[in-house]
């Protein structure tokens, strides 16, 4: 995938329920514009595995399907955004999760890479990059169908899928032979909480994006390549318009 390297692109946001491909498509935006993938669940899962205090104190509530809170999460992306390789821009995916977070990275946007709601309506500051917000929408059914399949790789990453996307080898990464694992909140009882968090905590975050007219929904149940395709389309507009074009 070629990469491009020289522009700002977003930060894009990836909204969507638990199992929509949010983590997916972020790794393909990653690799396509060459721009660090900020997934909170990943830093979440990392804090948890290393025993850190972040650790400690958000490993109950996954564990539920519960959200971890709000000032735990936005001090642990604060430290990551503010990484240099963040500087022409990021996808995030996991982030924000209540609209609580939604405003608190509008000001971090607006005071820290000057790409908020002031560029967004201001055309005069084009080139500092525009905040690109995309939906995946995803039926109920089809989620936990993809959740209770999916496979994960511990050294490298790569997500899998034993009934849409297998290995070529059962249980084995094609990329680097790591036995893949089953992530500890795939269980059915834990779906099925994540989901309803998601109605009750996520869902407002969308419609706090709407009202700002800054959302654009893609259909998540296509195969992979098609999702990503719709994905790029609409970055390559925002870019081209956050450039003057
Ligand atoms: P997190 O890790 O963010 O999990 P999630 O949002 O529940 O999303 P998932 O990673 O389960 O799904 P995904 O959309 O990335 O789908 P994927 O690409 O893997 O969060 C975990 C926990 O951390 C939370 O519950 C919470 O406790 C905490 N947390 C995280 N962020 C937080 C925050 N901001 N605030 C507070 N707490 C926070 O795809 C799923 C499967 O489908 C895969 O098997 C894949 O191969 C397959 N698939 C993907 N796309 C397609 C397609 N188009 N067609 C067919 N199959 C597909």
């Amino acid at each position: 995938m070629a990469e491009e390297t020289s522009r700002r692109i977003g930060p894009v946001v990836l909204l969507g329920p638990p199992g929509a491909g949010k983590g997916t498509q972020a790794k393909r935006i990653a690799a396509q514009y060459g721009i660090p993938h900020v997934s909170t669940g990943d830093l979440l899962r990392d804090h948890v595995q290393r025993g850190t205090a972040l650790g400690q104190q958000a490993k109950e509530a996954m564990s539920r399907g519960d959200l971890v809170s709000d000032h735990l999460v936005c001090d642990m992306v604060k430290d990551r955004l503010r990484q240099p390789d963040c500087v022409r821009g990021s996808v995030m995916d996991g982030f924000p999760r209540t609209v609580a977070q939604a405003r608190w990275l509008d000001m971090f946007l607006e005071r820290e890479q000057g790409c908020g709601d002031k560029a967004f309506f201001d055309k005069s500051m084009s080139g500092k990059g525009l905040l690109i917000v995309i939906r995946l929408d995803v039926d109920y059914n089809q989620l936990l169908h993809r959740l209770t399949g999916r496979r994960t790789c511990p050294t490298c990453g790569r997500i899998y899928n034993v009934h849409i996307q297998p290995p070529c080898v059962a249980d084995t990464c094609d990329l680097d032979g790591s036995k893949l694992v089953v992530r500890d909140d795939d269980r059915e009882e834990v779906i099925r909480e994540r989901l309803a968090v998601y109605e009750r905590q996520t869902q407002p975050v969308a419609d706090y994006y709407q009202r700002k007219g800054r959302l654009v929904t893609v259909q998540g149940d296509l195969p992979v390549d098609e999702v990503t395709d719709r994905i790029f389309r609409i970055t390559g507009r925002v870019t081209a318009t956050a450039e003057g074009g």
